[in-house]
């Protein structure tokens, strides 16, 4: 028999816990938000569909990204026991300089179209958070705004070799006479991959204004008041052009691009060099040996060809080909600061983190960008402790495994 008695008030009152609502709308609505995919769903509220889609999707099936994402969730780790973890390091050096975590932003184009405070709300949230910010060549604020952003902070400049030449060096000079540090160089995108979403929602820039626009506008008031009311959306760092993505990617790449052109950015830039979107073996050897100062594993976020290798799977492998001569980093299909130390484990010195990112930005701007780094960071520290790992440059191979649903099967 259970035995009963009347609820005492003092009881009763002691249980209650009523806190003041919070009624600045912006911070209740991220401080709800407890991972990458809560600030992904409130992004997708606020945010008009098409902007919205160019940033969630990828190229043709999506295939990259979703095996990606993937590959990162069949991670299993391996903790150690009884070690004293009451503080753990976060920091490293990546590129000739420090984060105080290992990941920076990666380049984004188009960033003030997702939401207004676009590259200022990243560039100043990196440098509080001590991490590199990268800005893109398609980037919506300038070289040197995104200096005054983060003065004290790294910026890295991420280049596209476009077919006037004399363009992509003068955006070279530029970021160098800012004291950006690191430039990077994309080759993953000979032409711009087939973004399906965009071509079906009519993405255009300026966006347009037809009757599919307008009814997709009225629950999203304020993106379009914050549209309207700040400077017009333009390519600070290119000469003002419109169309569509497709037609301005395609004018900003150039399909003759060739290792000679790395030469002469070699030459041209005082800082680190380093290649984005290396997706085999063989060219992260002959990068290192014609001496970049780092390669960055990428699919371009799945955006590019789509079914390209996992950059994550990559990553043993070209580890143990090239890891001792030049620094390797990765990114593609992080969300979870989890995928982070997982790619640390396996020999990344650095991740990049686009979505993530740009999530939290269209969840509420500067806020949520801080939000965005606040989770990863949380996760980050919160995996290292209870991987009983100390310090990021513990993290070794086999702390993680990965699983083998994606794993290639063995050639006959
Ligand atoms: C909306 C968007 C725009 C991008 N624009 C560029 C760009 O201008 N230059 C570039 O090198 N990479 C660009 N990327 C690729 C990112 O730098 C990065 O490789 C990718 O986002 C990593 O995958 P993740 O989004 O899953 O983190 C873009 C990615 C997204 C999502």
């Amino acid at each position: 028999m259970v035995k009963r008695q009347v609820p005492k008030p003092s009881e009763l009152f002691e249980l209650m816990h009523f806190k003041a609502p919070e009624l600045n709308g912006r911070k209740r609505r991220l401080d709800a938000a407890l991972t990458i995919e809560d600030l992904r769903k409130i992004a997708k509220r606020r945010t008009p569909a098409a902007a919205f889609d160019y940033t969630d999707g990828a190229a043709e099936g999506e295939f990259s990204l979703g095996r990606a994402r993937q590959a990162f969730e069949d991670v299993e780790f391996h903790p150690g026991i009884l070690r004293d973890v009451s503080n753990v390091d976060t920091s490293t050096t990546i590129f000739g300089g420090p984060s105080a975590y290992p990941f920076g932003i990666a380049p984004t184009g188009f960033t003030r179209l997702m939401q207004t405070e676009g590259e200022v709300a990243g560039a100043s949230a990196a440098g509080a958070a001590g991490i590199p910010f990268t800005l893109s060549t398609l980037g919506t604020t300038s070289i040197e705004d995104v200096k005054a952003a983060n003065p004290n902070g790294r910026n890295w400049f991420q280049l596209y070799v476009m077919r006037q030449r004399e363009i992509s060096y003068g955006l070279v000079e530029r970021a160098a006479a800012a004291g950006f540090d690191t430039l990077m160089f994309t080759v993953d995108t000979p032409v711009a991959g087939a973004r399906l979403r965009d071509k079906r929602n009519g993405f255009s820039i300026p966006p347009q204004l037809t009757l599919g626009t307008v009814i997709d506008a009225i629950p999203r008031p304020w993106w379009w008041w914050d549209f309207l009311t700040t400077p017009t959306l333009e390519f600070a760092s290119l000469s003002s052009t419109g169309g569509t993505v497709g037609e301005l990617l395609d004018s900003a790449m150039d399909p003759s691009i060739s290792f000679d052109d790395l030469d002469v950015i070699r030459s041209m830039w005082p800082g680190k060099l380093v290649v984005k979107g290396v997706q085999t073996v063989a060219d992260a050897r002959k990068l290192t040996d014609l001496g970049v100062d780092g390669i960055i594993l990428s699919n371009h976020g799945g955006r590019q060809l789509d079914r390209a290798p996992i950059p994550f799977h990559l990553l043993p492998e070209v580890v143990r080909e090239v890891g001792n001569d030049t620094e390797i980093a990765i990114d593609t299909g992080i969300m979870n600061g989890a995928d982070i130390v997982a790619s640390i484990a396996l020999g990344a010195k650095f991740t990049l983190v686009g979505r993530a990112y740009l999530y939290g930005l269209m969840a509420g701007g500067r806020d949520g960008v801080d939000r965005a780094i606040q989770i990863l960071t949380d996760q980050i520290v919160r995996t290292m402790k209870l991987l009983e790992v100390a310090h990021v440059a513990e993290l070794e191979p086999r702390h993680v495994t990965q699983l083998q649903r994606l794993e290639p099967r063995p050639r006959p």
